[in-house]
């Protein structure tokens, strides 16, 4: 069955840009709304071209170099800025002009100071003015939510007959309700008798967080154009987030019965320019685009999604160009995700040997919030080297300071024997190192030593690595341990190992 389709009109430019602080160059306007393009929105509102050179310019540029969608501009409902727009717009293969009035009596009354008839009039001769120069002219009855039913529907049959060919419906300071919302989408095309000419169309604003079920509301009424910014930026709370209304409508077909152009899996790409651009990050819990969108955290979920990933996803985050879903490794991980991780990094490790990571995981994992393949790799490479283990560290206690001798007590097991030995350096690396040379008695030579943090923070987890000489023969030792001294411990006694598994092999002890 052929699903009808709703217009996805994208005011990312417009209304997104009015978003505090957001502001563009014309560049990067251009570098959007081409990218808008590849997302294939159908409507581009490039900007307000009356308000600023800037504006003006970036509708121009917009106009002239995006191919595709309709490139539109915003005009008040008086001459100048009408003929501003349409010297912007007028360059496009498809260029729509977008008047607007305030039509509630609040607006009519606070601001613009002038009568139902007096507004209405100047809402027909716009959408006149701007239908002699382009043939789509899309209106606004600005704060139609709150303007009075019966005037709201005058004016949008006036408009009509005054060649409109979109007529769009502002919840301007998101104040409608869902189920309120929807219902005056479909008073609208039941009182306005020649409704059935025009494209109807919704914006609607996020001030009470409502502004995607709305615009949901309004499609299931009859809406079908969908006004719309990329993260729902926008003046004050925003505007509706394309991302969501696209994907509700997408993921829930069963319901909507509705399609849109777009391709989906632009959407990640744009999300993260727009946001880059205007310098406004996405929330990570934010809907589709934010970055825990797609990432399972708990071990019950983590599981789930690795069995069967609609168990926990409705949502496949390919199709939203995200790479793929996200396992969090966290101390509510189990063994099943630690498994499946180590295996994609190519570590695929038997039962004992699973258990000892995981073991190790847990305790890394209960001081660090969230642990990155650096520090598997870190750990699974420390936990299960291949190297026989003559020496293991069993104890370390390091102490030093401003003014105090660098001390270090080592307890190292050798075979079935424990011996424990203390010395000072220059340093406690330094008398560690020295306190494990009286243990192991053997007095390699160190050729080079370096740390590095596999992760960042302050509680990250540090990878020693040591070159340890002895006669022509060089080794490396590696250890990590989110305590650096521990760290440099491991590494030089894993050294230290590996040069006597080379001398037994070569014959000397
Ligand atoms: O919110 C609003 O009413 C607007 C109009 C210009 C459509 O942005
Ligand atoms: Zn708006």
């Amino acid at each position: 069955m052929e699903r009808e389709k709703i217009v996805i009109f994208d005011t990312t430019l417009r209304d997104g840009e009015q978003s505090p602080g957001a502001s563009l160059t014309t560049q990067e306007k251009v570098e959007i709304a081409h990218q808008l393009a590849r997302l294939n929105v159908d409507v581009i509102e490039a900007g307000f071209p009356i308000s600023s050179r800037d504006d003006f310019e970036a509708v121009g540029r917009i106009s002239q170099e995006v191919q595709g969608p309709i490139i539109c501009g915003l005009a008040r409902a008086v001459e100048k800025d009408i003929d501003r727009c349409w010297e912007a717009v007028k360059y496009a293969a498809k260029p729509r002009i977008h008047t607007f009035i305030g039509t509630s009596d609040i607006h009519l009354k606070g601001q613009l100071r002038k009568t139902r008839d007096e507004v209405l009039k100047m809402a027909v001769s716009a959408v006149q003015q701007a239908k002699s120069m382009c043939k789509d002219v899309e209106f606004s009855p600005m704060d139609a939510s709150r303007t009075d039913p019966q005037y709201l529907y005058d004016v949008i049959e006036a408009t009509i007959e005054a060649g409109a060919t979109v007529i769009n419906i502002p919840d301007t300071v998101g104040y409608a309700v869902p189920d309120r919302f929807g219902k005056l989408i479909g008073d609208i095309k039941g009182n306005v008798p020649n409704i059935g000419q025009v494209v109807l169309s919704v914006h609607c604003h996020d001030d009470l967080g409502m502004a995607v079920a709305n615009t949901l509301f309004a499609i299931k009424n009859g809406a079908r154009q969908v006004e719309c910014t990329i993260n729902g930026v926008g003046e004050r709370a925003g505007n509706t987030a394309l991302e969501e209304v696209v994907m509700a409508v997408r993921t829930r077909q069963d319901y909507f019965h509705l399609t849109t152009g777009v391709k989906t899996r632009e959407i990640f790409t744009t999300s993260r320019l727009v946001s880059r651009l205007m310098g406004i990050s996405v929330s990570p819990n934010k809907a589709v685009v934010g970055s825990n969108a797609f990432a399972h955290s708990s071990g019950i979920h983590q599981d789930g999604v690795l069995k069967e990933r609609s168990t926990f996803e409705i949502m496949r985050p390919e199709d939203v160009g995200i790479k793929e879903s996200q396992i969090v490794l966290t101390a509510r991980s189990g063994r099943h995700a630690l498994r499946h991780r180590l295996g994609e990094l190519g570590y695929h490790l038997s039962g004992e040997q699973l258990n000892k990571t995981y073991e190790r995981f847990l305790a890394v994992a209960d001081k660090k919030k969230e642990i990155f393949d650096e520090d598997l790799i870190a750990i699974v490479e420390d936990e299960i080297h291949e190297v026989p283990e003559k020496y293991h560290l069993e104890y370390l206690h390091t102490s030093s300071g401003t003014g105090t001798v660098p001390t270090a007590t080592v307890r190292i097991r050798i075979d079935d024997e424990v011996v424990q030995e203390a010395a000072w350096g220059d340093g406690p690396v330094d008398a560690t190192y020295k306190a494990i040379n009286k243990v192991t008695k053997i007095e390699a030579q160190l050729d080079e030593y370096s740390i590095k943090a596999v992760t960042s923070g302050t509680e990250a987890l540090g990878e020693v690595t040591v070159k340890l000489k002895d006669n022509d023969r060089t080794v490396v030792g590696r250890g990590a341990s989110t305590d650096i001294i521990e760290a440099s411990a491991k590494a030089y006694i894993d050294g230290i190992n590996k040069l006597v598994v080379r001398r037994r092999l070569r014959g000397d002890q």
